[in-house]
């Protein structure tokens, strides 16, 4: 998916220096999931992972990448849909061929909805739209008629959510639409399987990081890689929040130009100048673990004297050190008079310390 922070490009980075510090096994926690790349890669590496991320969105990736079993049970599923072959693959043949059927996403993240059209919100095509919301209604009927099980609903979902970023006329992030067609919002909406690593399975929350954090004592190893700079996640990723909380509790009021959610709950304080020290200090001071390994980027609002100092004071001070890898920046804005990239490469770090 594309996501602000997103640590793909960077698994073969952070893989090399776990194991230059000796981190192989056991309990991981990763309280900033996001995408669950890293949280995924971690399960892969034989670890038993607990993911965790703010965002609704970000709790249904981290169950599907860790927390979901290998082979959900859809038999029931199967003989209500009259299905040959009764596994998730036919179902996701089946949600990728359910005709169009507009409902909210449709009403007002496309331009043919009323509200959408009135706020000329263009995030997806029509028929795209009506389809994204064909497959989040029939998920929801599933669930509520018992004919999945969490497991396979999350699954589903979580391909969902990405199948619709996928078509997104964004240039990566939900804050603003294009104002014409790209190439990729004109391709059919299509479902995949995310993938399911082998691997010992872990758990998923939708917590803050500090809560995570404090309910998961003894751990190995505590991955961190929270928000660097001051864009709220919340603001940035609505549209994914919107497929992840589904419309179907009650009226969801949408407020300006791009149809935002109530998020005043999900604001970060990792995403604030005046608060992400603090909130470093805490979550430092309230880590159990052996090792904290934590991303971080050159550009990013907390100073590196700072990182280094609170890590060192939480662990061994010898055992603190510093990894660099440059790569090719992610640029979801183009420069504009308040943001101004600093070049094409951008150096990401992994801070480390050994607290045992
Ligand atoms: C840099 S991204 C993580 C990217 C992730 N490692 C990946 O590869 O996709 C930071 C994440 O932290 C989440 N977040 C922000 N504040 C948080 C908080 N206080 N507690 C938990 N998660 C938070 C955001 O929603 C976002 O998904």
């Amino acid at each position: 998916m594309r996501y602000l922070g997103n640590k793909t490009r960077l698994l073969g980075f952070i893989r090399r220096v776990l194991r230059a510090r000796g981190i192989w096994s056991g309990v991981a926690v990763d309280p900033f999931s996001g995408t669950a790349s890293v949280a995924r890669a971690l399960k892969r590496w034989g670890f038993t992972v607990a993911a965790g991320d703010i965002m609704e969105y970000g709790y249904v990736l981290a169950r599907a990448a860790v927390a979901v079993s290998d082979a959900p049970a859809v038999g029931a599923l199967a003989s209500h849909l009259r299905l040959r072959h009764p596994g998730l693959p036919a179902v996701l043949r089946h949600l990728n061929r359910l005709p169009p059927r507009p409902a909210f996403i449709h009403e007002h993240y496309s331009p043919a909805g009323h509200a959408g059209a009135l706020a000329g919100r263009m995030y997806f095509t029509p028929d795209n739209a009506a389809r994204i919301d064909a497959v989040r209604t029939a998920l929801h009927d599933w669930r509520a008629a018992r004919l999945v099980d969490d497991d396979a609903h999350d699954l589903l979902l979580a391909a969902l959510i990405e199948a619709a970023d996928r078509v997104a006329n964004t240039t990566g992030v939900y804050a603003a639409f294009v104002k014409s067609w790209q190439p990729n919002a004109l391709r059919p909406l299509t479902l995949r399987l995310p993938p399911s690593p082998a691997g010992p399975r872990g758990c998923a929350y939708r917590a803050d990081a500090l809560t995570l954090v404090r309910a998961r004592p003894g751990c190995e190893l505590l991955y961190l890689d929270p928000p660097y700079n001051n864009r709220q996640y919340a603001g940035y990723y609505h549209i994914p929040e919107v497929l992840a909380l589904g419309w179907f509790d009650g009226p969801v009021p949408l407020r300006g130009k791009t149809g935002l959610i109530a998020d005043a709950h999900k604001r970060s304080d990792w995403s604030s100048s005046r608060r992400c020290e603090a909130a470093l200090e805490e979550l430092v001071a309230a880590a159990d673990c052996r090792h904290i390994v934590m991303s971080y980027n050159a550009e990013g609002l907390i100073p590196e004297p700072t990182i280094e100092r609170v890590l060192r004071a939480a662990g061994r001070r010898a055992s603190y050190r510093r990894y660099r890898r440059s790569y090719r920046r992610y640029r979801s804005d183009a420069d504009s008079e308040t943001r101004r990239y600093r070049g094409d490469l951008v150096d990401e770090y992994l801070y480390c310390v050994d607290r045992a």
